[in-house]
């Protein structure tokens, strides 16, 4: 694995994002703050918006699935989502990177990604 291979690749491809994401959804949903917004979803919804995200994850770092969802503007619009539960989510991602161990340059790939879906996504103060 050398550092001009994919971030998908350098991830694990789609098993390592999927366990990921794994970790990350039961982090999100049992956060005191951020509960909210999955507050009442059935288990086959919170099943969709994860392999969503798996998909979404696994195309933007440059593996070959195809993103069938929403765009990040489309999907958050309206949920009202503040700069302190922005700050919530990061916090669980950099948990879950450390709980697999991801190594520093993946970590600040990861992160640099997901801030850069942040302009879409955080609406309220
Ligand atoms: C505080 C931050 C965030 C919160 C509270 C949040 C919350 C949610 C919720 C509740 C849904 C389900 C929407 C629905 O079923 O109508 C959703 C969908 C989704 N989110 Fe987020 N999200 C956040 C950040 C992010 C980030 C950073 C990403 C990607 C890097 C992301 C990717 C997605 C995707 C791919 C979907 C599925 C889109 C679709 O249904 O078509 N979210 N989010």
């Amino acid at each position: 694995m050398s550092s001009s291979d994919s971030l998908y690749s350098r991830l694990g491809g789609y098993d390592g994002i999927s366990a990921v994401v794994d970790d990350l959804i039961p982090r999100l949903i049992e956060d005191e703050q951020l509960g909210r917004f999955w507050a009442h979803r059935g288990d086959d919804g919170l099943q969709r918006e994860k392999q969503l995200l798996v998909d979404f994850l696994c195309h933007a770092s440059g593996g070959p699935m195809y993103y069938t969802g929403r765009s990040m503007t489309l999907a958050h619009r309206g949920m009202r989502i503040s700069e302190s539960d922005w700050d919530r989510f990061v916090s669980h991602v950099q948990s879950t990177l450390a709980a697999f161990e991801v190594s520093t340059d993946e970590r600040a790939d990861v992160l640099a990604f997901i801030a850069s879906t942040k302009d879409e996504i955080v609406e309220a103060e």
